[in-house]
């Protein structure tokens, strides 16, 4: 009976999991880029709103590694150098961000144009661009492929009518006979990028017939013969893949498909040119290192000395979490549910005293969801916008009343048990095996409760692990996407 519960549980979770987290990129109407008029242009120190989306870094250099993004919101600055950087004060300490000259986060994918109103050429990942030029809502902004337009009030595009960029391949020495490609390619019908694409294949051995000097190959195919493109070192990315400062290192950036410039690899992984300089991606089979997203989630809390800690732990790692907290608790510790909201976790609701609702009657699930949604929000001033019932129970009357206040129900796909064992090794089990290999899988929700001084040590050193191992922590909102209230940060 406990494992038919068990396996409902996580079948539930995989059914939230699958529900439409793939959605149409919106391209409509959304100002997402804003106009120069507000920046800091002159070196002010105090008080001053940044309008768009920012990254901070810890040294005042683009080339260091993105610390994070904020939202538009007010900052202090502490000192603005003339060279555009200034020095600002947050919650984790002192950052700098580039404020002058036309740089921009672009928050959203763009459509990428050749000329203003002209035909859309690709779209563009969500990254930090230079404007190079304004005229109207257009905004000529410097991209790998060169200078591109995009348009500033957003374009309904439909992706269907957005040509594939041309895909090329690195170079080979390629010559008559059999010969190893020993990336994926493309084939097609011309020797021409504007020919029809026909299909990709693996890695593999290909029987060359005649290879032209601009870098086309004929090869045989069990289809018959097709070109390949075989010159320059031009590879196309054909999924969105994360870039990295050093190779194995953590990632610091998306970049969309499109086609790069090959500078340097080492094993699976390539040193590509991007618009902010040289940057290592992994190509190789499987999930790319760094963008596999969990989200970990303590409930039961907040605890006035084992969430502080786990807190403090999280900020210095620059990790986002899911607290589903008690109604009783926050009461109890307000100011510890506004370190939850201030330090950018998410904090969710898990009833007001921890009963069985599956006992109670739907005014009594009522009463306990509301009591816990109004202490959240009067400590905090943030709605709650997903619920996890105690014990995972839920029956129809449970779920009726969650809908009511709009809740999706979110349980986990991975249970440490750390309520049982409170022994960091047993929880950490959960996390990697004997031999040391990762149990996480991308995608996971991990259950922890952050009430036991074991569950914090495990949790921090399960953080660093999973860090190391290439993971990227996001809250459960940002993991099922925006009909949770999160933000989408990978296409499809
Ligand atoms: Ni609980």
């Amino acid at each position: 009976m406990k494992q038919l519960l068990r396996v409902g549980l996580i079948l539930l979770v995989l059914l939230l999991l699958l529900q439409p987290i793939s959605f149409p990129i919106t391209k409509a109407t959304t100002s997402f880029v804003r106009t120069e008029a507000n920046a800091t242009d002159s070196p002010v120190i105090g008080q001053r709103i940044i309008p768009w989306r920012f990254a901070v870094y810890d040294e005042p250099n683009l080339r260091t590694p993105v610390r994070g993004t904020f939202a538009p919101q007010t900052v202090d600055i502490v000192q603005q150098q003339d060279d555009g950087w200034a020095l600002i004060r947050t919650w984790r300490g002192n950052f700098w961000v580039y404020v002058r000259d036309n740089l921009r986060f672009l928050n959203q994918s763009v459509t990428l144009f050749e000329q203003i109103g002209g035909r859309p050429i690709g779209t563009m990942q969500s990254q930090l661009v230079r404007i190079l030029n304004q005229d109207g809502n257009w905004a000529q902004i410097s991209t790998w492929l060169g200078p591109r337009w995009i348009n500033l009030q957003g374009t309904s595009v439909p992706d269907s009518q957005i040509p594939k960029q041309p895909p090329v391949i690195p170079p080979t020495t390629g010559q008559t006979g059999t010969h190893f490609m020993a990336w994926r390619f493309i084939t097609y019908l011309e020797p021409d990028f504007r020919a029809m694409k026909q299909d990709f294949y693996d890695p593999q051995m290909v029987d060359i017939l005649q290879q032209r000097e601009d870098g086309w190959a004929e090869i045989t195919t069990w289809r018959g013969n097709r070109w390949i493109y075989t010159n320059a070192n031009r590879r196309f990315i054909e999924r969105e893949v994360a870039l990295h400062e050093t190779a194995r290192g953590p990632a610091v950036a998306t970049l969309s498909p499109q086609v790069v410039r090959v500078l340097d690899q080492d094993g699976d992984w390539f040193l590509v040119s991007t618009w902010l300089g040289s940057r290592w991606v992994f190509l190789g089979q499987g999930v790319a290192p760094g963008t596999r997203q969990i989200a970990i989630t303590f409930d039961d809390g907040p605890h006035p000395i084992h969430t502080a800690r786990l807190l403090d732990a999280l900020a210095a790692r620059d990790v986002p979490a899911t607290f589903y907290v008690l109604g009783s608790q926050v009461n109890a510790h307000p100011e510890l549910a506004v370190r939850i909201v201030r330090e950018g976790h998410e904090i969710a609701n898990h009833s007001f005293s921890h009963p069985l609702l599956t006992r109670l009657s739907a005014a009594g699930i009522r009463t306990e969801l509301a009591r816990t949604r109004d202490a959240i929000f009067q400590a905090t001033g943030v709605t709650s916008t997903t619920f996890r019932p105690p014990y995972g129970a839920q029956n129809a009357t449970v779920r009726n009343v969650a809908a009511e206040f709009g809740y999706p129900i979110v349980l986990w796909s991975v249970d440490t048990r750390d309520w049982e064992s409170r022994n960091v090794n047993a929880i950490l089990s959960h996390f990697v095996d004997r031999n040391g290999n990762i149990r996480i899988r991308d995608r996971d929700i991990i259950l922890m409760h952050d009430i036991h001084p074991a569950t914090i040590d495990a949790a921090i050193r399960a953080v660093d692990l999973l860090l190391a191992a290439g993971f990227t922590f996001v809250t459960v909102q940002d993991l099922l996407g925006p009909q949770f209230g999160g933000t989408v940060h990978n296409r499809g």
